[in-house]
């Protein structure tokens, strides 16, 4: 794989607060990352002003707030943010067919086959077990769950998901070769777990058939990020 491709694979997660951090970290890294993802914690202290910020140091984003409400609501509110024009935003599966294929005709409908925001599905968190799933009334082992899951996005018209990378082989089986995988939990060989639990290298996400990689504290806690960020991506690069 070439540099170029290997650093569009890793997404930084920008787990921040105020438009001071995302400068300082757009202006760091933007030329060593693929994209920056903007969650929840950022986008309610700034809203759209952080997706304004990084696009405006040439980034791409991932607007990853996990839509799940009625389906015209989930629609209107991922055509807004294909209107920023973010690179990536999502949505739960869990919220059903009709809110995922809505979704997608709204998108359809205004963007007409021109390049669009991609959608991705959140499957089953990872923070769930079992007997997470249990509470809520759902008797199915998790990985079943995510399979079907993942399975009813795509015959939603659903671009992707979000997965854990010890998912991502039986979702490529699934689901195959062009839907698109994005695994959290990867941790380089040279850094610390922090509290990630199952986790993968980025090497062995690639290899498994991750697209791209979300990796926040391996860069952000680093004595240099920006070189650091260069490390992930010869490890990607390296992979056959
Ligand atoms: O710092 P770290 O690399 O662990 O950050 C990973 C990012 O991915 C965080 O923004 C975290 O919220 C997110 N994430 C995750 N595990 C999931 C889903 C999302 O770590 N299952």
């Amino acid at each position: 794989m070439n540099r170029e491709n290997a650093r569009e694979k890793i997404i930084f997660a920008l787990d921040v607060n105020g438009l001071d951090e995302v400068e300082k970290w757009s202006d760091l890294i933007a030329a060593k990352v693929g994209m920056f993802k903007i969650g929840k914690q950022l986008f309610t202290s700034c809203g759209p002003e952080a997706v304004k910020s990084v696009q405006k140091h040439g980034g791409e984003v991932f607007l990853d707030l996990k839509y799940h409400d009625i389906p015209n609501t989930v629609a209107m509110a991922t055509l807004q943010a294909a209107r920023m024009g973010v690179k990536l935003a999502n949505l739960h599966a869990l919220g059903g067919y009709e809110m995922m294929a809505m979704t997608m005709e709204a998108l359809d409908k205004e963007f007409k086959g021109a390049q669009r925001t991609r959608v991705l599905a959140v499957t089953i968190l990872t923070s769930s077990t079992e007997e997470t799933l249990r509470g809520v009334g759902i008797e199915y082992p998790v990985q079943d769950m995510v399979v079907r899951l993942a399975k009813l996005a795509k015959s939603a018209g659903v671009d992707g998901v979000v997965a854990s990378p010890h998912e991502v082989g039986l979702i490529r089986q699934a689901c195959g070769p062009d839907f698109l995988i994005v695994t959290p939990g990867v941790r380089p060989v040279f850094s610390s777990t922090d509290d990630q639990k199952r986790i993968m290298t980025p090497g062995e996400a690639v290899r498994q058939g991750a697209d791209y990689l979300v990796i926040g504290r391996p860069i952000s806690a680093a004595g240099d990020p920006a070189k650091t960020a260069d490390m992930i991506v010869d490890e990607i690069m390296a992979v056959q």
